[in-house]
C-alpha cells in the first residue's frame, strides 16, 4: 500500500468570521488548504453554518466564541487555537464595529466599544502573535479605505482604523526576522450589515455610481486579496495597506 506523507495544515484564526466578510475569509483560507478557527461573538449558529461548509468541502475548521473587546480574550484566543488545530500562522484581525456620528454626539460608550474592538482587539491579538505566530506567518489587519477620507460622522472610525494601520507598518518591521509579514487590508464599501444598516436605495445607488465598476464590494473581493496575502510564498509584500476598493479612492 502506499503511504502518501500528508504535510500538516497551516492554521489561522479569523476574528469576526461568523458573518460579512470574516465569514468569506474564513471560506477561502479553508479552500486553500488551511485550518480556520472561526471567531465569533454572539453568532453561533451563523459561525458554525460556516464550519459546516468548510467541512462538507473536506477543509478543517472550529467555531471559538471570544468577545475581543475584552482584555483577557487575545491569550485564551490564541491558547485554545494552539490546543485544538495547532501552532497559529495566520492571524486576520477582521472583527470590527463602525459607529457614525458627529464628534459633537460620540457618546464615552460608542467611542469605548470602537476603540476596544478595532483597535485594542487587533493590538491584544497581535502582541500574542508576536510570540506565538509559527515562523513564516502572516499578520493581515482589516483596515477601511475611509481612513483618506476624512469624512463627517467618521472621526472615531477613522482613528481606530488609522491608528491600526501605524501599529501595522511598524509591527512589521519588527517581525521580518522570523519571516512574517504584517500587512493591512483597507475595503471601500463592501455588501455587509456593517456598512449597509441605515443607507437608503439612493443613497447606495449613488455610491454604487461614484465606483469605477459601479457596484458595492462583495465580500468576496476582499477575501481574496486575504488569501493572497496569506499564501506562504506571499513573502515580498510587508507592511503595506493594500487598498481593496474597485479604485473609488
Ligand atoms: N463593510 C464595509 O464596507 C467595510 C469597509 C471597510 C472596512 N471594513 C472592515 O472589515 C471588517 C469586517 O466588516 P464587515 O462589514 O464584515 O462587518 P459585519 O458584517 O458587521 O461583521 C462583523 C463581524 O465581527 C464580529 N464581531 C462583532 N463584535 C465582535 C466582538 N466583540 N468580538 C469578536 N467578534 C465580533 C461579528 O460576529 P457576531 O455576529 O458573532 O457578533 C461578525 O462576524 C471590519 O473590521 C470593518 O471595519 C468593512
Amino acid at each position: 500500500m502506499h503511504h502518501s506523507k500528508r504535510k500538516r495544515s497551516r492554521v489561522a484564526i479569523v476574528t469576526g468570521a461568523s458573518r460579512g466578510i470574516g465569514a468569506e475569509i474564513a471560506l477561502a483560507l479553508a479552500a486553500d488548504g488551511i485550518a480556520v478557527i472561526v471567531n465569533y461573538a454572539t453568532s453561533a449558529d451563523k459561525a458554525n453554518t460556516i464550519v459546516k461548509h468548510i467541512k462538507q468541502q473536506g477543509g478543517t475548521a472550529l467555531a471559538v466564541k471570544a468577545d475581543l473587546s475584552k482584555p483577557d480574550m487575545a491569550t485564551s484566543l490564541f491558547d485554545e487555537a494552539e490546543n485544538t488545530l495547532g501552532k497559529v500562522s495566520i492571524l486576520v484581525n477582521n472583527a470590527g464595529v463602525m459607529e457614525l456620528s458627529p464628534v459633537a454626539d460620540v457618546t464615552d460608550v460608542s467611542f469605548e466599544r470602537q476603540v476596544s474592538l478595532n483597535l485594542c482587539g487587533p493590538f491584544r491579538l497581535m502582541r500574542e502573535a508576536a510570540k506565538r505566530l509559527a515562523d513564516d506567518g502572516r499578520i493581515i489587519n482589516l483596515s477601511s479605505s475611509v481612513v483618506g477620507l476624512y469624512q463627517p460622522g467618521y472621526a472615531v472610525y477613522a482613528a481606530t482604523k488609522a491608528a491600526l494601520e501605524a501599529m501595522t507598518k511598524i509591527t512589521a518591521k519588527e517581525l521580518g526576522g522570523r519571516g512574517i509579514t504584517v500587512n493591512a487590508i483597507a475595503p471601500g464599501p463592501v455588501a455587509t450589515e456593517l456598512f449597509l444598516k441605515g443607507k437608503s436605495e439612493e443613497l447606495l445607488d449613488n455610491i454604487k455610481n461614484m465606483n469605477p465598476f459601479k457596484r458595492l464590494g462583495e465580500p468576496q473581493d476582499i477575501a481574496r486579496v486575504v488569501q493572497f496575502l496569506s499564501r506562504s510564498d506571499a513573502t515580498w509584500i510587508n507592511g503595506q495597506v493594500v487598498r481593496a476598493n474597485g479604485g473609488v479612492v
